[in-house]
C-alpha cells in the first residue's frame, strides 16, 4: 500500500524517529499486531505509514539504499541496483559522459543514481505524485509529475530516455503489451525520435523490435529484458547479461551477443561429455545457447533443446557430472543403484513435473544426486548425475 502525501512529508521529517522506533522490532506476521500497537501510541494516525516503512526497507535491503522512502508496491517494482549499472554504462558508453537521459516512469528514484554515477545527466518524472515526491526526497535528480505519453521534454531536450512500464495493476500480471501501464506502443509513439531504452518483463514477444533486445539475469533469475533503439546498439540484435555476485560480493559481468559465432548451420550436438551444463535462463531467453556453446567449448544434447554439455564447466559457472543415461522408464532403478537420496531435477523438452517425479521415485539412498531430463531427437531421456559443481580456473 502506498502513502499519501501527508503520510511522505511525515516519514520524511520523521526519519531519525522511526528508525530509531523500528529497528529493535520484529515486524514479522506473529509480532505485528504487538509493533502496530506499539507504533500506534507512539505515531498515533502515521502509524500505518509508519509500519509499512519499515516492512517495505526491510525487503528492500541490498536493493535500495536503507534510508529511502519506499513501500512494498515500489520496492517491488524496483530494478536491482546491478541492473540499473548495466543500462547505465551501456547508455554512456553510447552517448558519452554528460549525456542528458530521462527516466520518464522513476516511480521513487531508482535508476536514478546509476545514471548519475555512470556519469550521465538524469532526470525523472512519473504519472503517481506520491512516487514523484518520495523520488525527490531519495535522489538528488530532479524529478516532476509527468505522463509518459506526453513528457514535458523540449525538442532536442535529452538524448535518450528510459522507461519500465508497470507489469501489474490490480495485483494482476500483464503480459500484452498494450496493457502495460503506459502501454507499450503509445510510449514509443510519445517517444518516437528519441533513442530509448525500455525495461520490460523478459516473457514479452520482442520478434519485432528491430533494436537490441538485452536479457539481464542475477544470481541465476532472469530479471528483465530491455529493448534498446538501434543507435543505442552496436549492430548486435540479441545479448545475454549474466551477472552473478562473487564470494567477495561483487559483481561479475559476463556479457555474450549474437556478434559472436554459433557454429552457422551445421549441427553441434553429440553424445554427453563429462559434464551436462542448464545455460543461464538470460542465454535461453535470447536465443544464444549456441554462441555460448561455440565460445565455452561446449556442444548441444539435441540441436533444439537448450541443454548443452562438455568436458569442462565454464569457469563460475555450475554443471553436473554426467554418470550415465537411461530410458525414463529405468530412472528409478538407476538412482536406486547408485546410492540416490536428495535429488535436483531439471526438466527441458519433456512434459514432466519435477516434484511429482522427486515423490513417484521415493528414493532412500544417501547420495545427493541429478537428474536432467531432456528430449535428444524423438525421446525422453533421463541423464543420471552428481551433484551440481562450479567450474573453476584450472591454469
Ligand atoms: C515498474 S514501475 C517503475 C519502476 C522503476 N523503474 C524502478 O526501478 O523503481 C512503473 C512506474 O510507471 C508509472 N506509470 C504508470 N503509468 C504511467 C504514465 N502514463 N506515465 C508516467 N508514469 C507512469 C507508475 O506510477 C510506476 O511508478
Amino acid at each position: 500500500m502506498s502513502y499519501t502525501r501527508d503520510e511522505v512529508d511525515f516519514l520524511r521529517a520523521h526519519d531519525t524517529e522511526i528508525t530509531e522506533a523500528t529497528v529493535d522490532l520484529q515486524l514479522t506476521r506473529k509480532s505485528l499486531i504487538s509493533d502496530t500497537q506499539m507504533l500506534r501510541r507512539r505515531f498515533g494516525e502515521h502509524a500505518r505509514a509508519v509500519t509499512e516503512l519499515a516492512t517495505a526497507r526491510r525487503t528492500a535491503v541490498g536493493k535500495l539504499p536503507s534510508n529511502w522512502l519506499v513501500c512494498h508496491d515500489s520496492a517491488q517494482q524496483a530494478t536491482a541496483p546491478q541492473v540499473a549499472a548495466v543500462r547505465s554504462k551501456r547508455l554512456a558508453e553510447r552517448l558519452g559522459q554528460g549525456a542528458r537521459i530521462h527516466d520518464v516512469t522513476c516511480s521513487i528514484g531508482t535508476e536514478l543514481p546509476a545514471l548519475t554515477a555512470a556519469g550521465l545527466a538524469a532526470t525523472g518524472s512519473d504519472i503517481d505524485p506520491v512516487r514523484v515526491r518520495m523520488a525527490a526526497v531519495n535522489t538528488a535528480s530532479a524529478v516532476a509529475v509527468a505522463d509518459a505519453l506526453a513528457p514535458p521534454l523540449r525538442s532536442g531536450g535529452v538524448d535518450a530516455i528510459i522507461a519500465d512500464p508497470a507489469r501489474r495493476a490490480g495485483g494482476r500480471r500483464i503480459t500484452n503489451p498494450r496493457q502495460l501501464l503506459p502501454p507499450l506502443p503509445n510510449l514509443l509513439d510519445a517517444c518516437a525520435g528519441i533513442p530509448v531504452a525500455v525495461k520490460c518483463a523478459p516473457g514479452l514477444d520482442f520478434s519485432d523490435w528491430n533494436g537490441l533486445v538485452s536479457l539481464v539475469s542475477v544470481d541465476g533469475g532472469v530479471k528483465e529484458a530491455c529493448l534498446y533503439s538501434p543507435s543505442l546498439g552496436n549492430g548486435e540484435m540479441r545479448e545475454a547479461v549474466v551477472l552473478s555476485t562473487s564470494d567477495a560480493g561483487d559483481t561479475v559481468v559476463d556479457r555474450i551477443t549474437d556478434l559472436y559465432p554459433d557454429g552457422g548451420d551445421a549441427s553441434i550436438a553429440g553424445p554427453p561429455g563429462q559434464y551436462i551444463i542448464d545455460p543461464d535462463g538470460a542465454i535461453v531467453r535470447a536465443g544464444l545457447v549456441r554462441h555460448y556453446a561455440v565460445r565455452e567449448n561446449l556442444w548441444m544434447l539435441d540441436d533444439r533443446i537448450a541443454h548443452l554439455t562438455g568436458d569442462r564447466v565454464p569457469v563460475g559457472k555450475t554443471g553436473f557430472p554426467f554418470i550415465e543415461q537411461v530410458p525414463l522408464k529405468r530412472l528409478r532403478t538407476a538412482l536406486r543403484n547408485h546410492g540416490g537420496g536428495t535429488l535436483e531435477i531439471l526438466v527441458r523438452g519433456v512434459d514432466i513435473d519435477p516434484d511429482k517425479l522427486r515423490r513417484s521415485l521415493k528414493l532412500t539412498g544417501d547420495r545427493p544426486m541429478t537428474v536432467v531430463i531432456t528430449r535428444i531427437g524423438s525421446s525422453g531421456v533421463a541423464l543420471v548425475c552428481g551433484q551440481r559443481t562450479t567450474g573453476i580456473d584450472r591454469n
